[in-house]
């Protein structure tokens, strides 16, 4: 099995369900579009996402977010029949890392919070970007931030946000990944 494994990139280490442990494959299980954007690769190398704090990428994060979450997890992530995703408390710390998040919502959790795989990898870092995004607490809690981006980084106040709808989309800019580093 060596000579197959030493030729292949370094690869992260396997994507796990958050409750079983169980490999989730990805990106084998993933939708095929939207797997290998210059984001998508660098996550699935390093699970570091690109596209945290990259303003074009998040009217598109909050897009999903308000279609496929905010039903279960409030408008702003305040919480509802779902646990608030805003704070600096997690029911499973491994969520303070992109990696972790990700497995949550690929695969799921307990009861009600159902995988969310039906989305693709790309459209994920942003649905991952605007979460973040969304925090209320300290940035030096933060651990997804770079000490760069903690630097800058405003909690997230909901009466000054202006929801993401038609211009406003195209005026975020374009959605781009951040230099790696
Ligand atoms: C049908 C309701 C429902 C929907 C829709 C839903 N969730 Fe959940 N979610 C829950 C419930 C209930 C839990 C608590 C499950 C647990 O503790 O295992 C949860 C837990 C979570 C957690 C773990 C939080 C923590 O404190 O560690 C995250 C992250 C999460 N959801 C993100 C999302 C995202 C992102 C979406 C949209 C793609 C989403 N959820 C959609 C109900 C939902």
């Amino acid at each position: 099995m060596g000579c197959v494994l030493a030729s292949a990139s370094l690869s992260a280490e396997a994507f796990r369900h958050t409750i079983t442990g169980e490999d989730l494959k990805v990106p084998e299980t993933a939708l095929p579009e939207g797997r290998d954007t210059e984001a998508a690769k660098h996550f699935l190398e390093s699970g570091v996402n690109l596209y945290t704090e990259v303003e074009g990428c998040l009217p598109k994060g909050e897009e999903i977010y308000l279609t496929a979450c905010s039903g279960c997890h409030g408008h702003y992530g305040e919480g509802k029949l779902g646990p608030g995703l805003a704070d600096s408390y997690w029911t499973y710390p491994k969520n303070k890392t992109d990696k972790g998040l990700f497995e949550t919502i690929y695969g799921g959790a307990q009861g009600m919070m159902g995988p969310h795989n039906d989305h693709s990898i790309d459209d994920l870092l942003k649905l991952i970007a605007w979460i973040r995004h969304m925090y209320t607490g300290e940035a030096a809690d933060a651990d997804w931030l770079t000490e760069e981006q903690k630097k800058s980084f405003k909690p997230f106040k909901p009466e000054e946000h202006k929801p993401a709808e038609g211009d406003q989309v195209a005026d975020a800019g374009e959605c781009k990944a951040a230099a790696a580093n």
